[in-house]
């Protein structure tokens, strides 16, 4: 019998807190999706798609038409893991309202189980609002690249204990405010040990260390298809060289005509 596979749900990740650590990876295109997704517990459609697929230099341009977009085809490429979209700058920390009116639509257009927003203290009545009314949230504190403007740079946070007040503080926000988990950005390992030890949600960490409660990278950078990553990711594979060598070998075979080949070719119908 061929049963229906039921997605993961927020719920049940918020109650992984401790346990199994929380596998997270992001995708932005169904075809990649659907490969991740027995794997991973969770698909994050990140706004880094803005500098990932578009090639722009941060992720404040992006637009909710955009992370509307791809979440969908996320969706329509994942049957299991639980599907998160990033709210973009600009979508939500004008009121509450303007986070509920935002959210609904991506819930709605989308059909995701979740969303993620940045943002720590400053984002906990927004956060308590939205989850009071039925949309998950995943909080993002530490570096939130949302804010390079005002950050100045993507460096990491909390490497002098005099940074972490502020930090422990956003994350205990985010937590008491009704998020079911909270991804932690480039962080000092002490400092997400004390926070993962002090929240009763998930950390999801990026440049975090192992001490957080799973963990989330980039797609594109550890299939080493971005050219410069930071220090804090791993690449499992190298698919540029594979990508290029494989064009290579098309171009090469146009020019010299052996492609397309007698097996990529129709002919006429044999007649009856
Ligand atoms: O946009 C994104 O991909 C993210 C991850 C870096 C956590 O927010």
């Amino acid at each position: 019998m061929n049963e229906e596979i039921r997605r993961i749900t927020a719920p049940q990740i918020k109650a992984r807190k401790g346990g199994e650590p929380i596998v997270a990876l992001t995708s932005y295109h169904a075809h990649t999706a659907a490969l991740i997704d027995h794997h991973v517990d969770v698909i994050l459609v990140g706004d880094s798609l803005g500098m990932v697929m578009h090639g722009l230099e941060t992720t404040v341009p992006v637009t909710l038409d955009m992370m509307i977009l791809q979440g969908r085809a996320v969706m329509r490429g994942s049957k299991r893991a639980l599907v998160v979209v990033d709210m973009p700058f600009g979508s939500y920390e004008e009121s509450r309202e303007q986070a509920f009116r935002n959210c609904a639509r991506v819930l709605k257009e989308t059909h995701c189980g979740a969303i993620k927003l940045e943002g720590g203290v400053r984002m906990a009545d927004t956060i308590r609002f939205l989850a009071e009314r039925g949309v998950p949230v995943m909080g993002h504190i530490g570096l939130t690249p949302q804010a390079i403007n005002t950050l100045g740079s993507f460096r990491a946070r909390g490497r002098d204990e005099s940074e972490w007040a502020p930090i422990v503080a956003d994350a205990k926000a985010v937590a008491e405010a009704g998020a079911f988990s909270m991804v932690i950005e480039a962080v000092a390992e002490p400092l997400a040990r004390k926070i993962t030890g002090e929240v009763a949600i998930p950390t999801i960490g990026i440049g975090a260390s192992p001490a957080c409660d799973g963990q989330v990278l980039v797609l594109e950078d550890m299939l080493g298809l971005s050219p410069r990553v930071p220090r804090f990711v791993k690449r499992y594979g190298e698919l540029a060289s594979h990508i290029e060598a494989a064009v290579k070998d098309y171009a090469h075979e146009v020019r010299t005509r052996e492609f397309p080949g007698s097996a990529n070719v129709y002919q006429l119908k044999a007649k009856p």
